[in-house]
């Protein structure tokens, strides 16, 4: 994108960086404009890893996704802090092993509203849907998601690398009890959040670059990042760096970002 054309339309704020622009453009994306490219590279000045990070959360959740599916059997998927569009999407994962899976996405973003019909190209015998909804109304999502997803059946809500945006006191927990608390037996939480437990210095220089660009992160320790899976029970390797959760391939250095998997008893 060019950046150059009106600052605000459609919703979509070009003067300010934002946080799913600055996520397409460590994944070398498209879908950011020159502000967002500019923090981008404000932060991997200051940590090299921020880029990879991305990269090794994205594997996180396709290598999460393809195991409820294949190893759980789930067919219904409520993806929550979708992101712009990024190949290959949940959806694809899901339904490459199960062609009839039911996926939701939502996101809050304007941005990702505008390219979400590049999520909305499933299998015919699946189906997948849009929401526009903020995480912090997890009511609406349930309500929206209703409709395509039948919630007495399991469902695996992944709530990837969306947790660091919403503070323990902008009700974190309550949206996460909420959601899971909702969900049928049997049902997977699929989540990653950003700690500073490996890397301390450059995650606090990079809260601080966020900051100054407006944008504010929230850092966990790992004990931390367990209150999220109170009452579930965390499936093999438990809470650990997304990099080495059931790894694919040797991990390339510490990430600064906390995965884990577990299911509704
Ligand atoms: C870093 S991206 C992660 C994208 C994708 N889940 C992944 O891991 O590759 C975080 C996404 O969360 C979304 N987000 C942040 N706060 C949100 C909120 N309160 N409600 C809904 N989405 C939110 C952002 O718009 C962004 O698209």
């Amino acid at each position: 994108m060019t950046g150059t054309g009106p600052p605000i339309q459609d919703g979509i704020d070009t003067t300010r960086p934002h946080p799913a622009r600055v996520y397409d453009w460590f994944l070398g994306g498209k879908d950011n404009y020159p502000v967002d490219e500019e923090l981008g590279r404000r932060i991997a000045a200051i940590d090299g890893g921020a880029p990879k990070a991305a990269r090794a959360n994205r594997a996180f959740m396709r290598r999460g996704t393809r195991m409820l599916a294949t190893e759980r059997g789930i067919r219904q998927f409520l993806d929550i802090g979708t992101g712009i569009p990024t190949e290959p999407n949940l959806h694809r994962i899901a339904q490459s092993v199960a062609p009839d899976a039911r996926v939701v996405y939502v996101d809050n973003d304007p941005l990702v509203l505008a390219h979400a019909s590049a999520l909305l190209r499933g299998t015919p015998q699946g189906v997948t849907e849009y929401v526009q909804a903020d995480a912090r109304d997890p009511h609406a999502i349930l309500d929206e998601a209703a409709r395509v997803l039948d919630l007495d059946r399991p469902v695996a809500l992944s709530l990837i690398a969306l947790l660091h945006f919403i503070a323990d006191e902008d009700g974190a927990h309550d949206l996460v009890d909420t959601l899971v608390g909702a969900l049928a037996p049997g049902s997977c939480l699929v989540l990653s959040t950003m700690t500073a437990d490996f890397e301390p210095e450059n995650v606090r220089r990079g809260i601080a670059a966020y900051a100054a660009g407006g944008v504010t992160l929230v850092a966990r320790s790992r004990a931390g990042v367990g209150t999220f899976f109170e009452g579930l029970r965390l499936l093999e390797p438990g809470i650990v760096s997304v990099a080495e959760w059931r790894p694919e391939e040797a991990p390339d250095g510490p990430i600064s970002l906390y995965g884990g998997v577990a299911v509704k008893p």
